[in-house]
Parts: structure tokens; C-alpha cells; sequence
């Protein structure tokens, strides 16, 4: 099994995927969270920084682009291809109100014969393999059959899927029906995506598709950064551990350049997820969730892990 950890824009920019991978290796691939270019293919500075292979030494990182135009996606992709990437990822899932409309990211499902012109241009002359990352549809997993005969047309090297169509967002159930059925009709390998928070999740997936060969998750990694490891059949995350990533995540980022502002946005963010394993975490979550420098973070992140309520098996649910 090959284990991905899915991009999430906010949380796992390259100061985090790198010690991640340090401290916590259990995830195969990473991808970078998308890539936006603008109708001339360019991209703003801090984006591109993310993924300059300098920043990302030792990881095995795929880039994704989020765009509806074949052109800008074709220029961004030969720039990557001249830094070192050999793949690239399209995101077809994206399900904001403010991309779905400019038939980007999921937004790129409403429309399926231009879906299938979009394709066909950025197969024949990008110079990199292409991965893409698609939800299941736009209001119902009903409609991936027909979006799925597209895909079949192209040699996407990985096919992975978001159990979920946009209306869903991040909350509705995934569709393992659904899902399973793609898996049989897809020409390409699909990668599983949603919802695995815990070993008991992937153990759901896999019996419904028992040669599944490989699985994304997200925020159940954001929550939990051993996740991986456990899925792999290894220890659950200690509490020691968790606060040296922590303390060690916040260093990260100021020697990356990160402002103290940016670096204390991220690190909340990240304690959105990560906070579930602190059941009965009381005030010290709001003394986080309030802080406004990182001495005052610090101070709530010490109280956390001084209150005894860490249990790691108190997974994020969604
Ligand atoms: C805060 C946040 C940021 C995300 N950013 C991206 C992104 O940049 N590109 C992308 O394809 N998906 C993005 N996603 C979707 C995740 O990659 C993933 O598909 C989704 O969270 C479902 O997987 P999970 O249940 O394992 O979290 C994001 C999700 C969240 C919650």
C-alpha cells in the first residue's frame, strides 16, 4: 500500500511536509497544495517557493495546479518540469464557491466536453506525467460514470478520488458504493481519498476493495501526524512526540520567513485538527485559539500538554 498525504492549502507548506517526513516517516508521497496561475501561466512568488526543490529535499513531492485553461496549466507545468518534477497533479475537486464557477478545481466536472478538450490539449504537450485528483461529481456521485469515461481516455498516472461529490464538501459520507465501482471501470490506478482517520477507516475501505494500492488522507494526518505510521501497523502517537513537532514546527516556519503572524495563523490552524486529541482541553483551547503573539501560544500549548487530557485515540471525526 502507498501512502499519500493529501495537499492542504494552510497546512502543509513545505516547512511542515519537511519535518513531518523527519519525525514522523510513514507517507510515501506528498502533495503541495495547488498551484493557481493566472491567464499567462504565472503564479505568485511565495507559491512557487513552496515547491523550489531546495525546500523540499529528501521528500518525494508532486506539485498541483488548479486551473481551468489549458495554456496557463501547460506553461506552469513546463516551469516545473525544468525544476526537476517528473508529475504533475490536477485538481478537479476543489469545492469553493469561489473557484467552482471559473470551472476550476471541482468546477471543471460542470462541464464535461470541455473537461474532455482540456485534456486532450494538456495530455499532448505537457512534457510531465499527470496525476489528477477529482471529487465524484458535481451534486451526485451519479454522475462520475460519465465523468470517469472521460478520464479513461487519457493516461492519467494516478486517478485520485475524492468519495465525495461537491455538494458534500468536506462533510457528507464518502461513497464507498461509488467508489468501488470506479475502481472496476477505471483504466488507470485509482488512489482512495476521505475520511481515513484512524487504521479502522482504511480497514473499511479495504473490504469493500481489497487490492486497493494506495490511500490519501488529509486532515486524520493534519490531527494526528503519526497517522501514517499507525496505518502502517505502528505505535499510536505519544504525547512527547507531538509537543517536540510542535515546538519544532513553530521553529521551522521563522527560520523558513515566515512572519510571527503567519506562523502563529498556521499553527492554530493546524490545532483545529489537532485539538480532538485533547478532549477536555477546557480554557487552554480558548487561551489558544485567542493568542495573538507566540509567547502567548506557547503558553497555551504548555497548559494543554501540562492538563493530562492527551489520548491519542480521541481521533478527528470530520
Ligand atoms: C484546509 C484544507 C485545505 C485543502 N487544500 C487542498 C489543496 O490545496 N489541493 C487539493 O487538491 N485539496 C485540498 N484539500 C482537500 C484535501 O486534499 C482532501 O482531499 C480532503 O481533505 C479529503 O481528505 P481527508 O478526509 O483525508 O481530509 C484541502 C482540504 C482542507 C481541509
Amino acid at each position: 500500500m502507498r501512502f499519500i498525504f493529501a495537499p492542504m492549502e494552510g497546512v502543509t507548506a513545505f516547512p511542515f511536509r519537511r519535518l513531518h517526513a523527519e519525525l514522523f516517516p510513514g507517507a510515501d508521497t506528498y502533495y503541495a497544495p495547488f498551484l493557481a496561475p493566472d491567464g499567462s501561466g504565472r503564479c505568485r512568488a511565495g507559491r512557487l517557493r513552496d515547491i523550489l526543490p531546495e525546500n523540499n529535499q529528501g521528500l518525494q513531492l508532486i506539485p498541483q495546479i488548479l486551473c481551468g485553461k489549458a495554456e496557463p496549466f501547460l506553461i506552469l507545468s513546463r516551469e516545473l518540469a525544468a525544476m526537476g518534477y517528473r508529475e504533475v497533479n490536477l485538481n478537479a475537486g476543489c469545492p469553493s464557491a469561489t473557484v467552482v464557477p471559473k470551472h476550476k478545481g471541482a468546477g471543471l466536472l460542470l462541464d464535461l466536453s470541455a473537461l474532455d478538450d482540456f485534456l486532450a490539449e494538456v495530455f499532448s504537450h505537457c512534457p510531465m506525467e499527470i496525476s489528477v485528483k477529482t471529487r465524484l461529481g458535481i451534486t451526485s456521485p451519479a454522475e462520475f460514470p460519465a465523468i470517469l469515461e472521460i478520464y479513461n481516455k487519457y493516461p492519467i498516472v494516478e486517478l485520485t478520488i475524492h468519495a465525495r461529490d461537491r455538494a458534500g464538501m468536506y462533510r457528507s459520507q464518502p461513497d464507498l458504493a461509488a467508489f468501488a465501482a470506479a475502481v472496476q471501470c477505471s483504466r488507470n490506478p485509482v488512489c482512495y481519498n476521505g475520511n481515513i482517520f484512524a487504521p479502522s477507516d482504511l480497514a473499511a475501505v479495504q473490504a469493500q476493495i481489497p487490492d486497493l494500492g494506495s490511500v490519501m488522507a488529509g486532515r486524520g494526518a493534519a490531527a494526528n501526524p503519526a497517522l501514517f505510521r499507525q496505518l502502517r501497523g505502528g505505535p499510536a502517537l505519544e504525547a512527547g512526540e507531538l509537543r517536540d513537532f510542535l515546538f519544532r514546527l513553530e521553529s521551522a516556519y521563522l527560520a523558513a520567513g515566515y512572519s510571527e503572524q503567519g506562523t502563529l495563523a498556521r499553527l492554530k490552524e493546524l490545532w483545529y485538527y489537532m485539538i480532538h486529541m485533547f478532549p477536555e482541553s477546557g480554557r487552554s483551547i480558548n487561551r489558544l485559539n485567542k493568542a495573538q503573539s507566540l509567547s502567548d501560544y506557547e503558553i497555551a500549548v504548555r497548559a494543554l500538554f501540562a492538563g493530562n487530557c492527551f489520548s491519542p485515540s480521541a481521533a478527528f471525526v470530520g
